[in-house]
Formats: C-alpha cells, sequence, structure tokens
C-alpha cells in the first residue's frame, strides 16, 4: 500500500509537471484529491493496512495529500501569471512613439465663398432661402420669361429629368417660387447646385450659384449698382474697381453684367482676362415685369433687382485657381490651402 502510494504521488507530480492549461491542473486535482479520487480512495482502504504499518501510512497519505494541494496551487498560481503575462506582453504598448494626430478638417473654399457672401448679405438684410435641385420647366423657365425656343433649353445646354423636368440650371428659379409664396418687400439670397451639360477647365456639370433679390416699392437700378458695388468691394477689396455692362437676360429689363478690373494682372491684360483688364463676375437687371406677373405682383407698384453669379469663379478667382476641376477632386494636398 505504501509503495502504491509512492506510485501515486509520483505519477500526481508528473502529470502536474506536463500540465499547462489551467483546466488540465483542474482535472489532475479532480483526479487524485477529488471525493472519487485517486488518493481518496486509497486513505478509505486504510483498514487493509496491516495494523503496524497504519500510522505510517496514514501519516505518509496526510503529507502526500499537502504536497499535491501545495503543488496543484503554486501551478494555478504559475498558470495565471503566464496568462497575464502573455496577455500584457500582446498589448504592449509603446508610450515613447509619436502619437497619430488628428488632422482637423477644413472648409471647402466654395463653401468659405458661400459663407462670406450670405455673410455680407445678411449685413444688408438679406435672408437666406433654398430651392429644389430637380425643378419644373415652369419654375427653371417659364415663369422667368424664358421662350420655348431659347437655345438654354435645348437638350444640349439643360439635363432633363422629363418633358417638363429638369435639373436646375441656374438658382433664378428661387426667385419666383418665393415671390408666389410672399409680398414684398423681399430680400432673399438663393446659394444651391445648379447642373449644365458642360465640362471643361471652367465648367463642370454642377458647379454652384447664388441667386438674389430684391423687391419693394422704388427700388430703382441706383440702388441695383449700390447693393452689388458695395458687396463686390467687400469681396475683393475697396479699391476694386467695377463696370456695368449693357446685357440681356429675359428675367431682367434693363439687364447689366458687372465686371471687375482683373485681380490678376490689375487692368493691364492677361491670360486670366483675355487681355481685356476686366472678369466678368454677375448677371443682374431690373426684375422685367412679365417675372412680376407671372407671381400676382403689381407692376405699377413694386419694383425690384435680381441678380445671380457662380461661385467656383468667385472661389478661382480669389485664390488664383486655374482649372475648376480641382475644386471637385477632393485631393486633400489641394484643399489644405485655403
Ligand atoms: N440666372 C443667370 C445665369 O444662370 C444669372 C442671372 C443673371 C441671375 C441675371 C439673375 C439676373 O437674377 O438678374 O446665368
Amino acid at each position: 500500500m505504501i509503495a502504491d502510494l509512492q506510485q501515486l504521488e509520483k505519477d500526481a507530480l508528473a502529470e502536474l509537471k506536463e500540465a499547462g492549461a489551467e483546466d488540465s491542473i483542474l482535472a489532475i486535482r479532480t483526479k487524485y484529491l477529488g471525493r472519487k479520487g485517486l488518493l481518496t480512495s486509497l486513505l478509505r482502504n486504510i483498514a487493509q493496512v496491516p495494523i503496524d504499518e497504519k500510522p505510517l501510512f496514514g501519516k505518509r497519505c496526510n503529507e502526500v495529500k499537502e504536497l499535491l494541494e501545495t503543488k496543484i496551487e503554486e501551478a494555478l498560481k504559475s498558470q495565471a501569471q503566464n496568462k497575464k503575462e502573455e496577455i500584457l506582453a500582446r498589448d504592449k504598448i509603446d508610450v515613447t512613439l509619436p502619437g497619430r494626430g488628428v488632422r482637423p478638417g477644413r472648409v471647402h473654399p466654395v463653401v468659405q465663398i458661400r459663407r462670406e457672401i450670405c455673410d455680407i448679405f445678411a449685413s444688408f438684410g438679406f435672408s437666406v432661402v433654398e430651392g429644389p435641385e430637380v425643378e419644373w420647366d415652369y419654375y427653371n423657365f417659364e415663369a422667368l420669361n424664358i421662350p420655348q425656343d431659347h437655345p438654354a433649353r435645348d437638350m444640349q445646354d439643360t439635363f432633363y429629368i422629363e418633358d417638363n423636368m429638369v435639373l436646375r440650371t441656374h438658382t433664378s428659379p428661387v426667385q419666383v417660387r418665393i415671390m408666389e409664396k410672399v409680398n414684398p418687400p423681399v430680400r432673399i439670397l438663393s446659394p444651391g447646385r445648379v447642373y449644365r451639360p458642360d465640362s471643361d477647365v471652367s465648367h463642370t456639370p454642377m458647379f454652384h450659384q447664388i441667386e438674389g433679390l430684391l423687391v419693394d416699392q422704388g427700388i430703382s437700378f441706383a440702388d441695383l449698382k449700390g447693393i452689388l458695388t458695395a458687396f463686390l468691394k467687400k469681396v475683393f477689396g475697396d479699391d476694386t474697381l467695377l463696370r456695368f455692362r449693357p446685357s440681356f437676360f429675359p428675367f431682367t429689363e434693363p439687364s447689366a453684367e458687372v465686371d471687375i478690373r482683373c485681380v490678376i494682372c490689375r487692368g493691364k491684360g492677361c491670360r486670366v482676362c483675355g487681355q481685356s483688364g476686366w472678369l466678368e463676375i454677375l448677371g443682374s437687371g431690373m426684375v422685367d415685369p412679365a417675372v412680376f406677373k407671372n407671381v400676382g405682383y403689381d407692376v405699377e407698384v413694386y419694383s425690384g433687382f435680381a441678380f445671380g453669379l457662380g461661385l467656383e469663379r468667385i472661389a478661382m478667382l480669389k485664390y488664383g485657381i486655374s482649372d475648376i476641376r480641382l475644386l471637385f477632386e477632393n485631393d486633400i494636398r489641394f484643399l489644405k490651402q485655403f
């Protein structure tokens, strides 16, 4: 029996040495020390031990039991320690490495210009309104006095959704939508995306415009000149020279295009201004009575002016950008310069 005990001790210690995982250590504990374990059964058989060997056998049994308990405890502890070290090694952080910074985003140049223009007109008492980008033919053309055979209505110049529905080609339809809803006085500014089937260094199929409209009693061309002059000097600087050039738009009468002295060559003539010394900046005019009639305004009482400008063009001139497509490629190296 003593020999059995000796063998049991040897086996148990050997197995313990091999055991790595917590599970297998616990299994060894059950196998030897559990209620039906090998050592427990051996102890239960003490009756068969010759009487004079009993004390020694009992003592050895307890020694083996204690030894195994201690060894098992140790094995569990060191197993837990190993596991902890493994996790620490795996999740090691080198605190001496330089941090990975999160670069702050920037406002896109076109959005910067839009905000700047909206702020300027807000200071003149204009409010910002928006209109749909998918627009009825009526608002985009008809109500703006653009005749059925006007070249702008050609398939080549307009994206058609259906026969009488288009992607708006300008922000002017918002004028009509607003005037249909409210009575004068009206002072609105309407920024937004517009669409035309064009694509080259100065045209993209989608671009941005801002439309402005002021209607009240006694508004004259002098008001148009005053407001647009103040506006353009705020954007391009106080020393900006302006030129109001007679033009034609179906929805204004009279109409004028506004040029500023070339910001690149200061009037000497360069590639950007086509040697003329002037840059075309916006279209404008006194609202045509035909448009007022379409929205039910009394043309004997009210008059007003409207204007429209392209935001990409302003951004390009202000920041000296030569290709409009750069504004839409979203190359961070380009965008972070503004
Ligand atoms: N809608 C015109 C365009 O897209 C721009 C424009 C010209 C708007 C004159 C106006 C205006 O309100 O009065 O080319």
